[in-house]
C-alpha cells in the first residue's frame, strides 16, 4: 500500500535527519494526519471535483465582434462596451473575436479561450461576419463538449436568436411588440432546477418575476408555441423564462438540456452599464441581477482549461489593446470597441 511505504520512507529520513523527539512526533504527527486523510477521503475527492482541482481562477472569455452597420473609415466592427464590463465585472478578462478571420485562426483562439459570448446588436443572424464566427464556434463547442471538454456559450439579444438558429437550421422568429420595455420574467416549473439561476438568492428571484428588471430591445421573438412545435429545439433547450407583448407568448430565458449553452432574449448587461435609455432599470435589485448573471457565466467558463499558447499571445489577444470611446448621444451604448 501507498501509505505503508510513504510512512517508512518518513522513518528512514528521521533516522537520518532528526533527534528522536522530534522524529516521533514527526510520526505521530504524520500517522494523525494519514489517518485524518483516511477519513476524509470520499468527502475530499468528490469536493476536488468542484473546487481547486477543476477551477480556472484565470478565466478569459471571447466576446464575438460584429459588422457595423454604418461603415466608419477603416473600422468594420465594434463590441459595445457594456459587455466587456459585464464579464470583467465577475473576475473574467476578455478577448474580442474579430470578424472574417480564417478557420485556423478560430481555432486556435478556440483552444485557447474558455467561453464564448455572443453580444446583441443588429448584425444578420443569416450571412454577415458575426453569423460566420457565432456558427464556427458554436460547432467547435459542441464537439469539444461532447469530448467532454467544457466549453460554455451565452447568447444575448441577437446572440440568443443567433443560437436558437444556429440549434434548429431554420429561423422560426415572429415580430414582437417589445423594442424598448423592462419586463418581470415569467419563471417556467423548470427555473427551479436550472442551472443559471440555482446561485440566485430567493428574494432576487422574487424581484425578477415581480419588477421590471429585464431589459427587452429586439424587433424579434421565438413565440413560445413554434418552440413547442420544433422538436429540435424541445430537446435541446429547457425553457426557463417567458415573456408577452401582449399577443406573443415568447422565449425569453433558455439553457441547452446537456450543454452549457445559455441564452436571453433580454440584457443582463445593461441595468450596471448603460444609461442612454429611461427603460433600463437601474434599482438594487436590477444591478444584482447583471452581477448575478455575470458570476453564473464566468462561473462556466472557470470550469474550462484551454489556455493560451504563450503570455505573448494571451498579452496579444485581450481586449486591453484596444480602447473603448465615447458614442454618439444618438448612440444606444455608453462606450464602444471598435475594430
Ligand atoms: C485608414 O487607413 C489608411 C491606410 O492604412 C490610412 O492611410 C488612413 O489614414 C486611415 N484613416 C483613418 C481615418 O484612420
Ligand atoms: C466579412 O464577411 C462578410 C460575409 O462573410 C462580408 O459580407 C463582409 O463584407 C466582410 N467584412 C469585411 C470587413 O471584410
Ligand atoms: C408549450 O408547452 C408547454 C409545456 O408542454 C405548455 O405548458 C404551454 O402551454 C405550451 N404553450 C403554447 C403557447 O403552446
Amino acid at each position: 500500500m501507498a501509505f505503508i511505504d510513504d510512512l517508512e520512507a518518513a522513518e528512514r529520513r528521521c533516522v537520518c535527519g532528526r533527534t528522536k523527539r522530534s522524529c516521533c512526533t514527526f510520526r505521530i504527527m504524520f500517522v494523525l494526519f494519514v489517518g485524518v486523510y483516511l477519513a476524509f477521503l470520499p468527502l475530499y475527492s468528490t469536493t476536488t471535483t468542484t473546487t481547486t482541482t477543476s477551477r480556472n481562477d484565470n478565466p478569459i472569455i471571447g466576446i464575438l465582434a460584429q459588422d457595423l452597420f454604418t461603415l466608419v473609415e477603416n473600422q468594420t466592427a465594434y463590441i459595445a462596451a457594456s459587455y466587456v464590463k459585464f464579464l470583467e465585472s465577475a473576475g473574467a478578462r476578455v478577448v474580442p473575436i474579430m470578424i472574417n478571420q480564417t478557420d485556423e485562426e478560430y481555432r486556435r483562439l478556440f483552444n485557447s479561450i474558455n467561453g464564448v459570448l455572443y453580444p446583441g446588436g443588429a448584425a444578420s443572424i443569416f450571412s454577415s461576419g458575426y453569423q460566420r464566427s457565432a456558427k464556427f464556434f458554436y460547432e467547435m463547442a459542441i464537439e469539444a463538449n461532447k469530448r467532454g471538454d467544457y466549453f460554455p456559450i451565452w447568447g444575448t439579444c441577437l446572440g440568443f436568436e443567433q443560437l436558437l438558429l444556429l440549434t434548429n437550421g431554420v429561423s422560426l422568429l415572429t415580430e414582437t411588440d417589445t423594442r424598448g420595455v423592462s419586463l418581470p420574467l415569467s419563471f417556467t416549473q423548470e427555473a427551479k432546477d436550472s442551472r443559471m439561476f440555482q446561485g440566485f438568492p430567493a428574494e432576487l428571484m422574487d424581484a425578477l418575476a415581480l419588477e421590471p428588471l429585464t431589459e427587452n430591445s429586439h424587433r424579434w421573438s421565438l413565440a413560445v408555441e413554434a418552440f413547442n412545435a420544433t422538436q429540435a429545439l424541445k430537446t435541446f433547450y429547457k425553457v426557463l423564462s417567458t415573456n408577452t407583448d401582449g399577443k406573443t407568448e415568447f422565449l425569453s430565458t433558455i439553457e441547452a438540456f446537456h450543454y452549457p449553452i445559455y441564452g436571453t432574449q433580454w440584457h443582463p448587461e445593461k441595468n450596471a452599464f448603460e444609461w442612454r435609455k429611461p427603460y433600463i432599470t437601474h434599482s438594487p435589485s436590477a444591478v444584482q441581477v447583471t452581477f448575478f448573471m455575470a458570476e453564473f457565466f464566468v462561473g462556466e467558463a472557470r470550469k474550462n482549461f484551454h489556455s493560451f499558447a504563450s503570455e505573448d499571445a494571451e498579452a496579444q489577444a485581450l481586449i486591453y489593446n484596444f480602447s473603448p470611446v465615447k458614442t454618439h448621444k444618438t448612440s444606444a451604448f455608453e462606450q464602444v470597441y471598435y475594430f
